[in-house]
């Protein structure tokens, strides 16, 4: 191994909170050992333009923990494997030019790619290892949904900024004894919508992992309503279904973009909770807020200690491995185990059978 490793760091997918702490523990990390770090521009963009490659020095990386979305930019349509790309009669057709991604690797000099990213970001980066250009990942979701980490940083961001808006729905809602549904992310996981529901007090969480009954949902809000609480608050995770439907899905088709968007059935559901109980129902999509801002110490502390680690197991001669945090400490884990499985909330978590026991609705 050279003395002086050259290592590349990119982030893809979606932005998390806490993206930033990471580039800059793995840039420190590096210079701690006296090693460089080049940040590769947008996803995977920046090792097909390598115009778009920037030397990072600690000096580049100065004061960033604290901030939302990542310097480095990042994107959700950039498979080198399957780019959208422009033919002669000014087409879009679906090209694999990922042997150009490996070819400007190399040419650079490059040691070993940090790839942060989310399922999506970390297969492709699977698909690499399996060319042979060395990795390692380090994962990233506000969803919380890979199996082979027991959390990941931006999560507890997300359910945090859910949380608090449920607080402030509660005085509104108290108010004009309205129910309120909040639609939060999470794509085919309930985690956002179990965690933040429970702790903003919700009177129903509904959650991919449960298809709903509408009617149940209503029982809980009437009953509620005799006991004299004339209003209530409920928790949609964007991948909630009811049992005999689906759930609702946009973007099919969209030129470069692999996975459907999920969203719109909290406005469905209070639509349906308006119309069987009579009550003034409004709903609200949080959206993109959940992947904003500041991270949260949480956060902070453990993106950093995923970067660190990241360089550490670099020196320590891994490749082809993704970072994953384990009874409270970093492991290596294979990245083609790692992307193998998504995490969603078993049905009897802890946190499930405690929202039970505090009353709240799951729709069932
Ligand atoms: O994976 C993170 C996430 O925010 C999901 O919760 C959500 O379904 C998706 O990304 C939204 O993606 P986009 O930003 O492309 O709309």
């Amino acid at each position: 191994m050279p003395e002086r490793l050259k290592l590349a760091i990119n982030t893809g997918g979606g932005d998390a909170p806490g993206l930033n702490a990471v580039i800059r523990a793995v840039v420190l990390g590096a210079r701690y050992r006296g090693w460089d770090v080049y940040g590769v521009k947008s996803g995977y963009a920046g090792l097909l333009d390598t115009d778009e490659i920037i030397h990072l020095t600690p000096e580049s990386v100065w004061g960033i923990t604290a901030q939302g979305g990542t310097i480095l930019g990042t994107t959700n349509r950039g498979n080198p494997f399957q780019m959208p790309v422009e033919n002669a009669a000014g087409e879009m057709t679906i090209r694999d030019v990922s042997d150009k991604v490996v070819a400007n690797f190399k040419r650079l000099g490059l040691d070993c790619l940090v790839a942060v990213g989310g399922d999506g970001s970390l297969s492709i980066a699977q698909k690499f290892f399996e060319k042979g250009l060395p990795v390692v990942g380090v994962p990233k979701t506000i969803d919380n949904d890979l199996s082979a980490t027991m959390v990941t940083f931006g999560f507890d961001t997300a359910v945090s900024t859910a949380t608090e808006a449920i607080d402030k729905l509660h005085s509104t809602a108290a108010s004009h004894e309205r129910v309120l549904v909040v639609e939060v992310m999470g794509r085919y996981a309930g985690w956002i919508a179990l965690n933040s529901g429970v702790s903003g007090s919700a009177d129903a969480i509904l959650i991919p992992e449960i298809p709903f009954d509408i009617v149940a949902v209503c029982e809980k809000l009437m009953d509620n309503e005799l006991r004299g609480r004339r209003y209530g608050i409920v928790v949609v995770a964007e991948g909630a279904a009811p049992k005999d439907g689906t759930m609702v899905t946009h973007g099919k088709g969209e030129i470069g973009r692999e996975e459907v968007r999920l969203g719109g059935i909290g406005e469905i559901v209070a639509q349906q909770i308006a119309r069987r109980t009579g009550k003034d129902t409004r709903s609200l999509v949080l959206g993109h807020l959940q992947r904003g801002g500041s991270p949260t110490t949480f956060d902070r502390l453990l993106a950093t200690r995923y970067g660190a680690a990241a360089v550490r197991f670099i020196e320590a001669g891994q490749r082809g491995i993704m970072v994953a945090h384990q009874n409270g400490t970093m492991v290596p884990v294979e990245l083609r185990q790692a992307v193998d499985r998504m995490k969603r909330v078993p049905l009897d978590h802890d946190t499930v059978i405690t929202a039970r026991e505090l009353g709240i609705s799951f729709g069932d």
